[in-house]
């Protein structure tokens, strides 16, 4: 059964991060990681799927992020990272008049969490 779901304001366009850099927002109680790339905006949590590292602090590049910590390259579009199993969880979102939305899930759990992968 899927998850019940809202859309929650994340920002105004003015705050959104300039084009191939992100920024971290609180939405709705969710550290969610906003990226422009190409033109588009992409959410991901700011947790990187290794071992949590803010996806902020890293660097985009062709249409990822590579982590600040240990490199790992996480696809903006899917979460998903370059020969690993693990994905970071992607958000949909979309500018609505002046500012950027979130869908989020009704009931906020947490997130980020420590794993074995290397
Ligand atoms: S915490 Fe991101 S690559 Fe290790």
């Amino acid at each position: 059964m899927d998850q019940p779901v809202k859309w929650v304001r994340a920002s105004s366009l003015d705050e959104l991060p300039r084009d191939g850099s992100g920024r971290a927002f609180d939405v709705d109680g969710l550290d969610i990681a906003v990226f422009n790339w190409d033109q588009s905006y992409f959410a991901l949590e700011n947790y990187c799927p290794h071992l949590g590292f803010p996806l902020t602090e890293g660097i985009v590049e062709e249409g990822a992020v590579i982590c600040g910590w240990h490199g790992w390259r996480v696809r903006l579009d899917d979460g998903g990272c370059r020969g690993k199993t693990l994905t970071a969880r992607r958000y949909a979102c979309e500018v609505r008049g002046d500012a950027l939305w979130v869908e989020v899930p009704e009931k906020v759990q947490s997130t980020g969490s420590l794993n074995t992968e290397s």
